[in-house]
């Protein structure tokens, strides 16, 4: 699924590297199309149809580009937050609760981050984001005019603890395969959802997780940190919305915000591997204000196809193998313009198929 402004142009991109790289696995992809949310309003008037929910599903893994635009912004859909966005629907119906966003630094691309190469080399950030709850989906939300005619709006940032318990477990999964080190972050100095949050995840790591480091910070305090000392983090454990915030911030790791991907996941295996429909998108927008110019970074898409290879296809290698793909044709000279190269989304998507080629 495109979706929208430069979605189906980074779509198209890693298609070209999936096929490549699941011949080389053995892999047989069976693969099917349809549009999502503003694409899919002006062919059919809805954001996403019935079939195509239904559909989903049925599927291993959906890919996703990116979905919105100013065009479709004051459309209102009777109910919930999930019925204004094809793609906050998709995550709602296949209950794809635990989003993990990669952000690396690539050494060809040190000098292309606000950072110094000191001090953000070796940088490899996973943020864990909580997906189907909190303030982005509560149903306790609305706009009221007050009886002296001003308005009051609202939007209830709530979680219950089972949503905290099975989003941790996912977490704390992850970082079991990687360095074992949590930093989970909230504000229970100021907001009792915050309270709870930190007592889950407390007790889901002392009495199942006795092995992984866990440290508490609390979200802005991270955020700074995340700034002046990025490699100091492995595993981040946020709720939805400091989730949302925070990945976008570790764009600046990577040196550009289309260079990360996502998984969005309904469970996953201690092994690593995940049995309900996935969604794996770039955590990029539709990017208007570049569409359609060719110019658009693919690599977030492109990584995003190496998850899903991973996780929904148990090709671990083969998803290694784009990521060293694309480190190579990074070091090979070729970026987007977004990374100051001057490389638009065919050539970087060739570049990076020449170089698994060559693996
Ligand atoms: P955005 O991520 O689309 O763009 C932010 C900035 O990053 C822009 O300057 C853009 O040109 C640049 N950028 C993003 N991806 C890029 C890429 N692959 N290559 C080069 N440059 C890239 O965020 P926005 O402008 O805040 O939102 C635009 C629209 O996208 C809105 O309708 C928003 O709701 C939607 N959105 C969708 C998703 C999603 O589908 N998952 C995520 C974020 C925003
Ligand atoms: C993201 C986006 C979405 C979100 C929007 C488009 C609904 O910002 O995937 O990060 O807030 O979840
Ligand atoms: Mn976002």
């Amino acid at each position: 699924m495109g979706g929208d402004g430069i979605g189906p142009e980074v779509v198209d991109a890693s298609l070209k590297v999936l096929d490549v790289a699941a011949g080389s696995a053995g892999l047989a992809i069976d693969l099917s199309e349809d549009l999502l949310h503003g694409a899919c309003w002006e062919k059919h008037g809805v954001f996403i149809r019935p079939e195509t929910l239904e559909q989903a599903g049925n599927m291993d893994a959906l890919l996703v580009g990116a979905v919105g635009g100013p065009q479709w912004d004051h459309i209102v859909i009777d109910g919930g937050p999930e019925e204004q966005d094809g793609l906050m629907k998709l995550r709602h119906e296949l209950d794809v609760f635990a989003c993990i966003r990669h952000a690396r630094a690539w050494e060809a691309l040190l000098d292309k981050t606000p950072f110094s190469p000191q001090r953000i080399r070796g940088a490899d950030v996973i943020i864990m984001r909580e997906m189907c709850g909190g303030a982005m989906f509560t149903r306790t939300r609305g706009i009221e005019t007050r009886a002296d005619g001003s308005r009051r709006a609202y939007d209830l940032n709530e979680y219950t603890s089972d949503e905290i318990a099975r989003f941790a477990r996912v977490g704390f999964e992850v970082a079991r395969r990687r360095k074992s080190r949590v930093v989970s972050v909230d504000k229970s100095n100021v907001f009792v959802s915050g309270k709870l949050w930190r007592e889950v995840v407390d007790d889901i790591a002392g009495s199942e997780f006795p092995d992984v480091n866990l440290v508490h910070m609390y979200t802005d305090n991270a955020s700074y940190q995340l700034c002046c000392h990025p490699t100091t983090f492995d595993v981040i454990l946020a709720d939805n919305l400091f989730g949302d915030i925070l990945s976008d911030q570790c764009g600046s790791i990577a040196g550009s915000l289309g260079m990360l991907c996502s998984a969005s996941l309904p469970d996953l295996s201690a092994q690593g591997r995940v049995t309900g429909t996935a969604i794996y998108e770039p955590v990029h927008g539709s990017a208007p204000d570049i569409a359609g110019q060719g110019t658009a970074n693919p690599v977030g898409m492109i990584l995003s196809v190496a998850m899903m290879l991973e996780y929904s296809g148990g090709a671990v290698e083969c998803a290694r193998k784009i990521e060293a793909a694309v480190d190579m044709a990074f070091n090979a000279g070729f970026a987007t313009r977004d990374i100051g190269g001057k490389h638009g989304t065919e050539e970087m998507t060739d570049a990076i198929i020449q170089q698994f080629r060559s693996l």
